[in-house]
């Protein structure tokens, strides 16, 4: 494969990434362009840069994560910068230190980015405003996770050609789903016609004026849709019942082909992981090569990570050039 062109002379105008709120058509646009060089950089056998050398990058994970913790590592590490996790299992917080404490402690090392994931929202914005160094947020409780909906719009961008004018389908538990939200936000942005599609109690109230059509049929919101993005039943965010049981759920709501066959004949299916298997989704729609993108979403990931930690580091030296920071 041949060597992935210059790096873009991009530039983001943020000091963080705290969501998708926030962000222009060509804020997204400069973040997937810079995206697509770094897929093309990742298909190497050499897929490491010195763009972040010398800076350091502490990955702070108060939530459990596989997916977006292993993408921000290797993105950091992919681009030369020093990483470090931290864990709530091994960190101070077990022992009842306070998540300012926790933030401040680490800032006192200077670290250059601090990507991280809470159970609350708006924790992250909270942070953003109390340390001196580019914060993007992993995911914060129901509010946001931006990078997991400019890795979906980097996977649709790429397979459909564009983002405008399709028709996107979210389903499942959106009441819970900061992924819901933050794609909902970036599609209407990019121009995406986007319905959402669950049961009543799963339905956040007002929910439409976020510029979403509702359905609680999935035959109704999957037909003539491009894309169909599957969400996990999120039991860990659940005070009482919100559903008769898993097994019902996935008689209404699971994706399977039967329901499937209202929606475009090229329809994508996307998930942003952890997948449950026979719950939100049937496991052969999920494995089925010729329709889900779903490890594309995870490829895409890596990609999106390193143009967003790429792009806020470009502000950093800007900042430091001008002798600012
Ligand atoms: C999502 C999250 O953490 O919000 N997962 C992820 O980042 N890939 C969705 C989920 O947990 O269901």
């Amino acid at each position: 494969m041949s060597a992935p062109g210059p790096i873009p002379e991009l530039r983001l105008p943020q000091e963080h990434l705290l969501g998708i709120q926030g962000l222009s058509p060509a804020d997204i646009s400069t973040i997937l362009d810079l995206s697509d060089h770094y897929v093309e950089l990742n298909r190497q056998a050499d897929k490491k840069t010195a763009t972040l050398r010398g800076r350091t990058q502490i990955n702070l994970f108060f939530e459990p994560s596989t997916r977006t913790q292993s993408s921000f590592e290797l993105a950091g590490k992919r681009l030369g910068a020093d990483v470090v996790n931290m864990s709530v299992k091994s960190s101070s917080i077990k022992k009842g230190e306070t998540l300012l404490d926790t933030a401040m402690t680490l800032n006192a090392m200077h670290p250059d980015l601090l990507v991280v994931r809470h159970g609350s929202s708006g924790a992250v914005n909270l942070l953003a405003q109390k340390v001196n160094c580019s914060v993007i947020n992993a995911g914060d409780g129901r509010h946001e996770h931006p990078t997991q909906a400019l890795l979906d719009a980097l996977t649709i961008r790429r397979r459909k050609g564009r983002i405008e004018g399709l028709k996107v389908a979210i389903c499942g538990d959106v009441a819970h789903s900061r992924v819901a939200r933050s794609n909902i936000l970036l599609l209407n942005t990019m121009g995406a016609e986007v319905r959402v599609v669950a049961p009543p109690t799963l339905t956040p109230p007002g929910i439409e004026r976020m510029g979403v059509t509702v359905h609680h049929n999935m035959k109704d919101g999957l037909k003539d849709v491009d894309i169909v993005m599957m969400l996990r039943l999120q039991l860990e965010r659940m005070q009482g019942a919100f559903i008769p049981s898993t097994r019902e759920f996935y008689h209404m709501f699971g994706l399977d082909y039967d329901k499937l066959s209202v929606a475009q004949p090229d329809a994508l299916i996307m998930h942003p992981g952890p997948m449950n298997r026979g719950v939100e989704i049937d496991s052969a729609v999920a494995d089925d090569i010729h329709r889900s993108a779903i490890l594309e979403q995870v490829e895409m990931g890596v990609a999106v990570r390193m143009a967003v930690l790429d792009l806020l580091t470009r502000n950093l030296s800007d900042a430091e050039t001008a002798g600012v920071a």
